[in-house]
C-alpha cells in the first residue's frame, strides 16, 4: 500500500476513490465494491454529493474491516459555524452509517465576496471539527478550496488544518496554495485530477501517455503522486477504476513533468473560491 503521512502521524491511502456526482444509487455502491477489490481503501465524499448513504453502504458491503478503510466527508457551505458544523457531522455519520469519520473537511471557505465576517465564520466551522477531533469521533481535519488568505487564520489555532483539497490537474496547479500548505505540512489533496474528463483529449498528453504505453488518466494521477498531491479520480466504470489505481508501475521522467506543468490552463473548473456564488 502507497501512502501520506498527515501531520498528527494518520497515514491516508494515497489515491482517493472520488465520488462527486456519483449517484445515491447501487451505481455507487457497486464502484465503491469494485474500487475496494482492485486496491482502494480511501473514500471520498460530501454531504453536498446526495450520495453518503450508498457510500456507507458500499463501505459495509465491501468486505474489507472498516478499520482498513479510510473515509472522508464534508461539510456544506449551508452549514457552516460551529452549531450547524456539529449538527451536519451528526447527519452525515448517520447517513455514512458510521461511528467515527477519517478525514472531515470544510467544503469551501466563508469568502469576503459574500460574507463581511468571513474568516469568524470559518474560525467557528473550524471550533466545532476541533472539538469533534478531540472528542475522537473524526481522526483528521482539514478543508477544501481554500487560499492561503482563507488559510492563515485558522494556523493560529489549537489544531492546524492537515489537508487542503483543491482543483489540481494539468494546466491548473494552484502553485501558491500548494507552496502555502507545503511549507505548513498540510497535504494537498487534488479533485479532478482529469479536469472531470477534460484532460483525457489533450494531444500533449496523449503523446506522453503512449510513449509510458499508459492512459491520459494515469498519466495524470501519476503527476499528482509525483507532485505529494493526493489525486481523487472519480469513475463508475470498473475497468477505469481499475485503470485509475494502476499508477504505482512506472514514473514519469522529469522532463515529461515539467513539460505537464508547464501546460496553459486547458479544462479548469472555473470556480474560484473567492468569487463562487455558492
Ligand atoms: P465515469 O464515472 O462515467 O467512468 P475527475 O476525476 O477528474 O472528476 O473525472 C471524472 C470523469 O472522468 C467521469 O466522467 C469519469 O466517468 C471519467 N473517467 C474517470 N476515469 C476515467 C478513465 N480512466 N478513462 C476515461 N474516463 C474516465
Amino acid at each position: 500500500m502507497h501512502f501520506f503521512t498527515l501531520g498528527n502521524s494518520v497515514k491516508i491511502p494515497a489515491v482517493g476513490y472520488g465520488t462527486w456526482q456519483s449517484p445515491d444509487s447501487q451505481i455507487t455502491v457497486n464502484g465503491i465494491k469494485a474500487a475496494v477489490s482492485c486496491g482502494y481503501r480511501h473514500i471520498d465524499t460530501a454531504s453536498i454529493y446526495g450520495n453518503e448513504i450508498s457510500v456507507g453502504q458500499g463501505v459495509s458491503e465491501c468486505g474489507v474491516p472498516r478499520s482498513e478503510l479510510f473515509v472522508t466527508s464534508k461539510v456544506w457551505n449551508s452549514d457552516r459555524g460551529y452549531e450547524k458544523t456539529l449538527a451536519a457531522f451528526e447527519k452525515s455519520l448517520s447517513d455514512l452509517g458510521l461511528d467515527y469519520i477519517d478525514l472531515y473537511l470544510i467544503h469551501w471557505p466563508a469568502s469576503e465576496h459574500r460574507f463581511e465576517n468571513w474568516n469568524e465564520i470559518n474560525l467557528g466551522t473550524w471550533k466545532a471539527m476541533t472539538e469533534l477531533y478531540k472528542s475522537g469521533r473524526i481522526k483528521a481535519i482539514g478543508v477544501s478550496n481554500f487560499k492561503p488568505h482563507h488559510l492563515r487564520s485558522l494556523m493560529e489555532t489549537e489544531i492546524k488544518p492537515m489537508v487542503n483539497q483543491i482543483e489540481f490537474h494539468p494546466g491548473f496547479t494552484q502553485s501558491e496554495t500548494v507552496e502555502f500548505c507545503r511549507s505548513n505540512n498540510i497535504l494537498v489533496e487534488g479533485w479532478s485530477p482529469l479536469g472531470t474528463g477534460r484532460m483525457l483529449n489533450n494531444p500533449e498528453l496523449m503523446k506522453i501517455a503512449a510513449s509510458y504505453k499508459k492512459s491520459v488518466a494515469q498519466v495524470c494521477i501519476r503527476w499528482c503522486l509525483q507532485h505529494n498531491v493526493l489525486p481523487l479520480p472519480k469513475s463508475v466504470t470498473p475497468a477505469r477504476i481499475a485503470e485509475n489505481f494502476s499508477v504505482f508501475d512506472f514514473n514519469l521522467e522529469k522532463a515529461d513533468m515539467d513539460l505537464i506543468d508547464a501546460m496553459e490552463n486547458f479544462g479548469g473548473s472555473g470556480l474560484d473560491p473567492d468569487y463562487v456564488d455558492f
